[in-house]
């Protein structure tokens, strides 16, 4: 009953040329009139958003009267998500930076971040055939039998012995320790701090015991969603960390992907389809983020390196829509989610540039897509077996398992304590873009295209004392309508197709 439900509450939006997001999908199923909200929704004056988010399910649900019942709403028998298509070129989902914290107490302030993230992940996991007799932490007794509860991570912690693991869980009403035992599958799943996951516990017959972890889930992309594409075939160009100011900024290599946007290179046809462009965050190679950094800059001031950008974007072709979100070397605050770059910095940007928070989620065509920085890679690739600097897509997928960007707190990434978590990942991106790490790479996860979009600087000392290998100057360009890839190197002159792994 309830997956016929959302099928016509997706149906229904669809119908109605607007997507709804998982988060704001689970929220209405959860009202006992869900189709009345859903009504008021697309009734809303005024309202030209094509897409339903979480807020405006919350506003909705915050002003609506009660009044006569209305006749039941119409849908297309037989409607299918994928009959109607949402093809704007450029669309705001929503931006990460959502204002600034309500209040000046810090504690509460990140108290209330935590259970935005718990209450928007955990809408997520709830319904769940794993996760059988779901209950809220506090009301969990031993002698109930197999139960399951959905929490944040507070802790792992290795037995006195160092076989097996202790987690800590904590949800709204309480927190929970139990044992994931060496030898069960639960074993293989590498927990951080402040994810949140569900579990199925076990008790044993020892009531004294703590309850072994049988099973574990993460939010997940859903196997069954909504994917967009575009009407028509259009492309989006996907770029990372241009660095602008940075002696080692590859201005040849730039001159090559202009020209190759310009229609003046190979691959013309290419070329022409480009409406977007996409740039995930460093924009300027900034001041003072690492050490000496000034024998680093070709401009030293931050003003001047931003009307610079201004210059640069300036040079590829009007036509273009261009999207771009900050970075840690921006001149923003570096606290994530990061705000998008203030009026006067924008000054000198061309007027067709959205300049948005890090991260944002926008469509274009109807494709949606995710763009963040990635700063989180310097905490998640030391804390994730396996994972490695030259092979971010890998993280990437474990951020869309977890659905969240940035979980840890106290790390290398700092987190803003802001009312609504907004690194949580919702809705479910058709692309994720993400730089940083100033390699390029490409794959496909639950049918997302990952992208990390590589830079436009050269090796700097800095990343010779940390042993990152950049790969600069390639470019991801992605037909809309199929997410098929061309991979391009401007590194040598005109663009080289590469091949990649998706
Ligand atoms: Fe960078
Ligand atoms: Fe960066």
């Amino acid at each position: 009953m309830a997956d016929a439900l959302r099928e016509h509450l997706v149906a229904f939006f669809e119908q109605h040329h607007k997507l709804v997001e998982a988060g704001a999908l689970q929220l209405l199923l959860t009202n006992h009139q869900p189709l009345l909200l859903s009504r008021d929704l697309v009734e809303q004056p005024g309202d030209g958003s094509p897409f339903v988010t979480v807020e405006m399910v919350e506003r909705a649900l915050a002003t609506r009267t009660p009044r006569a019942p209305l006749a039941p709403v119409e849908l297309r028998p037989g409607a299918r998500p994928s009959d109607a298509r949402v093809d704007v070129p450029f669309a705001l989902i929503h931006e990460g930076f959502a204002g600034p914290p309500v209040g000046a107490d810090a504690l509460a302030a990140y108290s209330s971040l935590f259970q935005s993230r718990y209450r928007a992940l955990s809408r997520m996991l709830r319904g769940r055939p794993e996760l059988g007799n779901l209950r809220p932490i506090a009301t969990i007794r031993p002698g109930d039998g197999p139960a399951s509860v959905i929490g944040l991570v507070r802790e792992v912690r290795a037995t006195s012995k160092r076989h097996h693991l202790i987690l800590t869980l904590d949800d709204e009403s309480g927190s929970i320790e139990a044992l994931v035992p060496h030898d069960s599958s639960a074993a293989a799943v590498s927990f951080l701090p402040d994810e949140v996951v569900g579990v199925r516990l076990q008790f044993g017959r020892e009531p004294s015991k703590l309850p072994r972890v049988e099973a574990v889930e993460r939010p997940e992309v859903p196997s069954s969603r909504t994917v967009h594409r575009s009407a028509g075939r259009r492309r989006a160009i996907f770029l990372s960390d241009l660095h602008i100011g940075s002696r080692s900024f590859l201005a040849d290599a730039w001159g090559h992907l202009v020209d190759f946007l310009r229609g003046n290179g190979p691959l013309p046809e290419v070329a022409a389809e480009v409406d977007h462009v996409v740039v995930a965050g460093d924009l300027v190679d900034g001041i003072g983020i690492y050490p000496n950094q000034e024998r680093d800059l070709a401009i030293a001031d931050v003003v001047e390196q931003y009307a610079e950008l201004g210059r640069r974007l300036g040079e590829l072709p009007e036509r273009l829509t261009i999207v771009v979100v900050p970075g840690n070397h921006d001149a923003v605050c570096p606290a994530e989610p990061q705000p998008a770059l203030p009026a006067a910095l924008r000054a000198s940007f061309p007027a067709n540039v959205h300049s948005l928070a890090n991260p944002s989620t926008f469509a274009l065509h109807g494709v949606v897509v995710e763009a963040y920085h990635g700063r989180s890679f310097d905490d998640l690739i030391p804390a994730i077996p396996g994972a490695a600097y030259a092979r971010p897509t890998d993280v990437m997928k474990r951020m869309l398992a977890m659905r969240h960007l940035a979980p840890s707190y106290g790390d290398r990434t700092p987190l803003a304590p802001l009312p609504r978590d907004g690194l949580v990942i919702d809705p479910a991106p058709d692309i994720l873009v993400t730089g940083h790490v100033h390699t390029y790479g490409a794959d496909r996860y639950r049918g997302v295209l990952l992208l990390n979009a590589s830079t436009w600087q050269s090796e700097t000392e800095y990343q010779r004392m940390r042993n990152i290998t950049p790969v600069p100057a390639h470019a991801a360009v992605v037909d809309l309508s199929t997410l098929d890839l061309v991979s391009l190197d401007f590194s040598g002159g005109d663009p080289v197709r590469v091949g990649t792994a998706a």
